[in-house]
């Protein structure tokens, strides 16, 4: 099974987000499962790794573009002993990829345009035919386009399956009418049955229309979208797709997400050994000058974006923070939440810490120092932190939607079941509720410690949905007549 798996982040390369995470280790997985993949990404400026492959033309609109391929690669397996990678081929053009960011340009949609023609023309030269093309999110969804309408007669091309993983409905890529042309797309496409969406060319919808098979990252999730409160417009489509629709959850890179070894933390533990959690809290508060204190620790490592609820935290600010815990927040996004946290900062010096930005060493601190974690998100595709915070013995609070409702299970004492504290009606009071249900473990200490050493147990490595997509590629496979 040959794989070619397309992002527009991928980590240690790329990041803004959960993408960069899955891009990262998800194929990582695969390779180790035994499929042959490579992936592919655009070279941004601040990329300094790939040699030169080969460069080829890439026709556009009006003008003839160049793609320069240029190759690294990813270990496939921590162990030192495993020579096994996967290879990374950056598509580099100066145009529209020497940037300092990944998007945020009024030429995205040209610039994903251009990526996904260039990958489809990249493959004969660099003589990689894969059986499946796994294209993530809407910046893709002009590539499944081309694949069908397009590249069909090229020998090879025939044969390709082509699967859509949608990481995020909300982020569609609109853009109008005249976008069909510039990227070299027959206007009857822009119809209501193809690209059209009111009004507008839908590069997801596209991508959801031409894919053989599409997923999402979490099986409720997978149900979610087919409901107008989380369709974003396009649950009809997602409806009427229903048996190409699949939910697979993602797992997490289990070796850089250990509290044994993480070269972040300043002291280790394990489910053996939590008083290194004791010791991992208090450099914590020590270095964001806290007061250092047994108080029960909130943390938040997240965009700080309307998705994630955060409005419910700041609506409960003042109640949560009368009864003395601590709250360390580090995250970037909307302006609206950034200043929400600082400006709580300002007023509890004591007691919150907002650091806005993107700062990994910190972030992992925070998984590994915190009691409690926070994801009282509006709607959650899959959710990754929550996994994480388990790994290092952080207590999800969550609200049950999406991959949260897959992975987080109302903790009950009496059964001594369960591994967070979890609430359904996006209300700040139901919050609230579980935050105080939470607090009172706390003072427990038997139980929470015994919840903590079990959350650390908990598998959510790759390695059971690297399975799954494999038998969802043979499943793309047997969908074009292939198996
Ligand atoms: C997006 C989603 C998040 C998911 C991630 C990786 O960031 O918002 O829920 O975990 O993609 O699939």
């Amino acid at each position: 099974l040959k794989v070619l798996y397309l992002s527009t982040e991928v980590e240690p390369f790329a990041k803004t987000g959960g993408l960069a995470d899955v891009a990262g280790s998800l194929p990582r997985a695969l390779a180790a499962a035994g499929v042959e993949i490579a992936i592919a990404m655009p070279r941004y400026k601040f990329i300094e790794e790939g040699t030169y492959v080969t460069d080829f033309p890439v026709p556009m609109k009006d003008r003839i573009e160049t793609a320069i391929v240029r190759q690294s690669s990813i270990k496939a397996t921590s162990n030192p002993d495993d020579s096994l990678e996967v290879p990374v081929f950056f598509i580099d053009n100066y145009h529209y990829f020497y940037r300092d960011n990944i998007y945020g340009y009024a030429d995205d949609g040209d610039r994903w345009g251009f990526f996904s023609r260039a990958v489809l023309e990249m493959l004969e030269p660099i003589d990689f035919i894969p059986d499946i093309i796994h294209f993530n999110d809407w910046q893709l969804g002009p590539a499944a386009v081309m694949l069908k309408e397009q590249y069909g007669h090229r020998k090879g091309y025939d044969a390709i399956a082509s699967v859509l993983t949608i990481h995020n409905l909300k982020y569609q890529g609109l853009f109008g009418p005249a976008m069909l042309d510039f990227l070299g797309l027959p206007g009857e496409i822009f119809h209501v049955d193809k690209a059209e969406f009111y009004g507008q060319v839908n590069f997801l919808k596209a991508g959801i229309v031409y894919a053989d098979l599409i997923n999402t990252v979490s099986p409720t999730y997978a149900e979610e979208i087919k409901t107008a409160q989380y369709g974003e417009q396009l649950e009809g489509l997602l409806k009427s797709r229903e048996g190409q629709l699949f939910g697979i959850l993602n797992g997490i890179n289990i070796d850089q997400y250990n509290a044994g070894t993480d070269p972040y933390l300043p002291h280790h533990f394990s489910p053996d050994y939590i008083e290194g959690k004791k010791q991992v809290k208090k450099s914590l508060q020590q270095e964001l000058g806290l007061p250092v204190s047994d108080v029960p620790l909130l943390g938040v490592v997240s965009r700080l974006v309307d998705q994630k609820g955060f409005d419910l935290i700041g609506q409960i600010a003042h109640a949560l923070l009368q009864k003395g815990l601590q709250i360390v927040v580090v995250g970037e996004g909307d302006p609206y939440y950034e200043n929400l946290f600082r400006h709580l900062e300002e007023s509890f010096p004591e007691q919150v810490r907002a650091y806005i930005g993107f700062n990994k060493p910190l972030a992992q601190r925070v998984y590994g120092g915190s009691d409690l974690f926070l994801m009282p998100s509006r709607y959650e595709p899959c959710g990754l932190g929550q996994m994480i915070a388990f790994r290092y013995g952080s207590v999800p609070i969550v609200r049950a939607t999406g991959g949260l409702a897959d992975t987080v299970f109302d903790y009950d004492q009496n059964r001594e079941k369960g591994n967070g504290f979890v609430f359904k009606d996006y209300e700040s009071s139901a919050l609230l509720d579980a935050i105080e249900r939470s607090l009172r473990l706390y003072e427990q200490k038997n139980d929470w410690n015994k919840l903590v050493r079990h959350l650390m147990t908990l598998d959510f490595s790759w390695a059971r949905s690297a399975g799954d997509y494999m038998a969802f590629y043979r499943r793309a496979l047997q969908r074009v007549g292939r198996l």
